[in-house]
């Protein structure tokens, strides 16, 4: 029975994860430089900083597949996405290479392609334009699953989630949420397909609005059953209180892409 790693998991996906992956994967262990608040006697959890490489091949001995949560899971200072996203992320995949881990699910995000206006419909070939230092580590993430997959025959699967929550709550998470168990689904794929070696799927349910061409995950047989324009009232009602963003607004990143912006506003049009 496969043995699964989830990092990350004191935090809000994670915290969820642990709960619907328990029944699937019994020998689940958990790991994040802070104690889970729920954490229960039946579940193992050690702590480890994912900067420090000892402590990482510590938390990946004895592992078959990885779901790598953890990270800083927004914009912040280069110091903090350098440790936890940069240094933490090349720790993860190089001391799984070292452990012999087969299998790394790595939480990338809709923000490595934030800079794409919404007009504009995505595949997962298209070049990176990450909205933020946050959205620069999650491509980097990205490029380093796809050398460990090449180079040292790790299968790995780079999920750009959208927005996880269990409903979408404003305008543009109508385009992007992804339900908990559509999540469920895309990481089981990355764990358990056989023909996986590498690829990238946008983890999102089955938006009405979505911006992405997302059939390679559809190809690998996921099947979304969340849908956000169920919740579409209540999301453009939260959506009518917030102010206007004409930068966050045009570009599929939202507040990440208006955030320090001080570029050629006149140039945003033309994209
Ligand atoms: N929540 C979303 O909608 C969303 C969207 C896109 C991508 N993601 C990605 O999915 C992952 C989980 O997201 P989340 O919303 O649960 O984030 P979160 O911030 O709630 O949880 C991240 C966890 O990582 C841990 N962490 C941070 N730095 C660490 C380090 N150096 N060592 C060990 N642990 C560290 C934190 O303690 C935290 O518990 C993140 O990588 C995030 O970037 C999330």
């Amino acid at each position: 029975m496969a043995r699964i790693l989830l990092t990350g998991a004191a935090g809000g996906i994670g915290t969820r994860l642990r709960t619907l992956l328990k029944p699937i994967y019994p020998r689940l262990r958990s790991s994040d430089m802070r104690r889970p608040a729920d954490l229960r006697n039946d579940e193992e959890f050690v702590l480890a900083d994912l900067s420090q490489m000892d402590e990482v091949e510590r938390i990946v001995e004895g592992i078959d597949g990885i779901i790598h949560l953890g990270g800083h899971s927004t914009e912040g200072p280069w110091e903090t996405i350098l440790q936890s996203n940069i240094i933490g992320c090349y720790n993860l995949f190089e001391a799984a290479r070292r452990k012999g881990v087969k299998r790394v699910v790595f939480a990338s995000s809709n923000h490595a392609v934030g800079f794409y206006p919404r007009h504009h419909r995505i595949g997962t070939d298209v070049t990176v334009r990450p909205d933020s230092r946050y959205g620069v580590s999650k491509a980097f993430g990205e490029a380093l699953g796809a050398l460990y997959a090449e180079k040292h025959g790790m299968r790995v699967l780079c999920l750009r989630i959208g927005n996880f929550g269990d409903k979408p709550i404003d305008q543009r998470r109508l385009a992007i949420w992804v339900s908990p168990d559509d999540l469920v689904q895309l990481v089981r794929i990355g764990l358990e397909h056989s023909d996986l070696r590498f690829e990238i799927f946008y983890g999102g349910s089955d938006n009405e609005r979505s911006w992405w061409d997302n059939h390679t995950a559809h190809d690998y047989g996921y099947r979304p059953t969340g849908k956000a324009e169920a919740f579409r009232d209540e999301a453009l009602a939260a959506q009518a209180k917030l102010p206007p963003d004409p930068i966050g607004d045009y570009f599929q990143g939202g507040t990440f892409c208006s955030a320090e912006f001080d570029g050629d506003a006149s140039r945003v049009w033309k994209t």
